[in-house]
């Protein structure tokens, strides 16, 4: 598809919407608007996106707005008349879905209903455009030992995340057998990289080992997830949004299998080597705690589906891209900062205070 028109993004101040809105201006040749509109939950974070919003303030817009509110959008889509709608917008760490499902129903349901609502609305019977929803493996359920998650495996999702996102990937297939609306979707395994929010594995442990605090392994720490640096799926994306069949369903992997102790310890030696902290006082900082509620046992994407169609294949081997991401930690110790002493650490306080 020509791509002549403006991109529209939710959840651009998050960490692969960052990313995404970093390759759009600096690795594509895409000359149009990009929008970003979020809703700046406790994941959504400007400072993301600082450079871009001084360097491109001609072809950059950002509203502070939530994808539930249909009239707010409605402004948008009238104002921008998007041709491509990029919707990452999400509640996205399964550890708050167990502690508090609604916002995930809310946001990952009802949004992404009222987008596709608009986009009906407003493209009417256009076929140039497209709606392409950012989905996760964990739709797929968890894995034995053996195998692999394809385009068709049967969806079985576990946790109120993952179930909110499979009810999303539904509703956008819905809207294209129902009323024809160009949607593609994208199902993703781990990502990981700069602008991650320090929730999650890789760099909530960076960040611990760098503040000297335990390093929390849920059970047995022998879970498998399969990682992606996230620059590769951002070109993933890309090439569905350029070339991907209509109707679609895309999966985008790393072909790369990590239990989360052996990666862990990866990880400890990165650090210290980086950060010229003892190793073996990293390595005491490990601690096996109580093990998450219904916690999935292995991811592993099967990709062939997107290589062979688009031609796409991930560029950065894990090594690099693990050291690249401990880098970056490292140089941004002051937006790792600032985002635990905000609205995160009032989350943390209440939910966590008794455990
Ligand atoms: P994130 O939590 O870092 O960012 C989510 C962003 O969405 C934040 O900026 C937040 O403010 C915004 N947002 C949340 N609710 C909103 C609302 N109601 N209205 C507008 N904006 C809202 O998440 P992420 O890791 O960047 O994930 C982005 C997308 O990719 C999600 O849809 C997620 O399910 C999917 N995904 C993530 C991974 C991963 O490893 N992180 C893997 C596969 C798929
Ligand atoms: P996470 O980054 O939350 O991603 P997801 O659950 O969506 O795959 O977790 C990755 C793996 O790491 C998962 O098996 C849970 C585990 N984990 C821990 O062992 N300790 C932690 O503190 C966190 C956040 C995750």
């Amino acid at each position: 598809m020509n791509i002549n028109g403006n991109i529209l993004v939710t959840g651009g101040a998050g960490f692969i919407g960052a990313n995404f809105i970093h390759y759009l201006f600096e690795q594509t040749d895409f000359t149009g608007l990009v929008i970003n509109v979020d809703k700046l939950t406790y994941a959504g974070n400007l400072e993301n996106l600082s450079d871009i919003s001084q360097k491109y303030d001609d072809r950059y817009r950002f509203h502070q707005i939530d994808i539930c509110n249909y009239e707010a959008m409605d402004v948008i889509f009238t104002k921008y008349q998007p041709q491509v709608i990029v919707h990452f917008a999400a509640e996205s760490h399964v550890d708050r879905s167990i502690h508090g499902p609604k916002e995930f129903i809310e946001t990952n349901i009802i949004g992404t209903f009222n987008l596709l609502e608009l986009a009906r609305k407003h493209w009417q019977d256009r076929q140039d455009v497209l709606f392409h929803h950012i989905s996760t493996d964990e739709v797929y359920g968890s894995l034995g030992e053996t195998g692999y998650f394809y385009e068709d495996t049967p969806y079985d999702p576990r946790s109120p995340y993952s179930s909110s996102k499979a009810s999303s990937d539904h509703l956008v297939s819905a809207y294209f057998h129902t009323y024809k609306l160009p949607v593609t979707i994208s199902n993703c395994s781990n990502n990981y990289g700069p602008y991650q929010f320090p929730e999650k594995l890789i760099p909530l442990m960076i960040s611990n080992m760098l503040e000297d605090k335990n390093l929390p392994v849920y059970g047995d720490g022998r879970n498998i997830r399969d990682w992606l640096y996230v620059e590769d799926h951002c070109s993933g994306i890309w090439k569905i949004i350029q070339n991907g069949r209509r109707g679609e369903t895309y999966n985008i992997g790393g072909e790369n299998e990590w239990e989360n102790i052996k990666l862990l310890h990866v990880l400890c030696e990165l650090v210290a080597r980086k950060s010229g902290k003892d190793l073996n006082k990293i390595l005491d900082l490990i601690t096996y705690v109580k093990d998450r509620a219904g916690h999935d046992r292995r991811y592993a994407i099967n990709c062939d589906k997107i290589k062979n169609e688009l031609g796409w294949t991930q560029s950065v081997d894990f090594s690099q891209g693990l050291e690249k991401t401990v880098e970056w930690y490292l140089a941004n110790t002051e937006w790792i900062e600032n985002i635990k002493t905000g609205e995160y650490q009032k989350w943390i306080d209440k939910n966590y205070s008794n455990e």
